[in-house]
């Protein structure tokens, strides 16, 4: 079984960044293949890695009619053969790219098997990372499994603090199967130390276990707006070094 950390919260809040950010760390760790899963349809975590896509699951599963299936071959073994296909694969982190649903397709009959071979998929590596776009409803239609860490992240202010207890919320209400929720703080001014003593209280009646605080990074921003990818920003970043030190109580070691 993959140990599964997925990320979510409110938009711009730094999903990517974080999740590109943890694969950083499998990698430079060595713990590696990675599977990296980019779920949201405005796929750009590849970017942050460094690598490139030609193919989505969604584009994948559109093409596949019931008539292609090859004489002899069940639909599931056709299914799983042409997701198959839109792994990417690199020497430390193979990506899959969920891609965009086209129409009715979303909820079209393959979705079950898109599950379970992503179930499939994912047990061939330790970790698992998935990037997701705002709010929690479409990972249930992603995962059957148990997720084992969600990380909500949200950025310093009341307004998106009160969005991670929703996705929270969400989560509960949805009945996700999710191990261990965290919050994460991104993009803190760390000269304005009150900003988060404000926080405090609100951070304490949403339940959740503030995991880590990450600096608000000039290094992150340059690489953004170069285009460069993360896994090249150097380990004495403040993001960086934040994000380090909280890997071992995200995998529970
Ligand atoms: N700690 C940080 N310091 C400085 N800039 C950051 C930090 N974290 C993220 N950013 C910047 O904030 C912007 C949004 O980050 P990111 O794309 O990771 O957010 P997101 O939550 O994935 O957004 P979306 O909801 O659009 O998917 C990016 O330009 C990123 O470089
Ligand atoms: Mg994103």
């Amino acid at each position: 079984m993959s140990f599964s950390i997925a990320v979510s919260g409110k938009g711009g809040t730094g999903k990517t960044t974080m999740s590109s950010l943890i694969i950083r760390w499998f990698v430079k760790s060595g713990i590696t293949p990675v599977l990296a899963v980019d779920a949201d349809p405005n796929s750009n975590l590849h970017m942050n890695l460094g690598l490139s896509y030609d193919r989505t699951i969604a584009g994948i599963r559109e093409n596949i009619e019931e008539k292609d299936v090859p004489e002899g071959m069940t639909k599931v073994a056709y299914v799983g053969l042409k997701m198959e296909e839109a792994l990417i694969e690199s020497a430390d982190i193979d990506l899959l790219v969920m891609g965009r649903p086209e129409g009715q397709g979303c909820y079209c009959a393959a979705n079950h098997l898109l599950k379970e071979y992503l179930s499939k998929l994912s047990s061939r590596y330790k970790y698992t990372v998935m990037d997701n776009e705002a709010g929690m409803e479409h990972l249930s239609r992603r995962t059957t499994d148990e997720i084992d860490v969600l990380l909500i992240v949200a950025e310093p202010t009341m307004v998106s603090i009160r969005s991670a207890i929703n996705v929270k919320a969400t989560a509960e209400q949805i009945k996700l199967k999710i191990k261990k929720k965290y919050l994460v703080i991104n993009k803190l001014d760390e000269s304005r130390t009150e900003s988060i003593d404000k926080l405090t209280g609100e951070i304490e009646k949403s339940g959740l276990t503030l995991i880590q605080k990450i600096p608000a990074d000039d290094a992150l921003i340059k690489a953004s707006e170069e285009g460069k990818n993360l896994l090249s920003i150097t380990d004495d970043s403040p993001s960086v070094k934040a994000v380090n030190s909280m890997m071992k109580e995200v995998i529970g070691k």
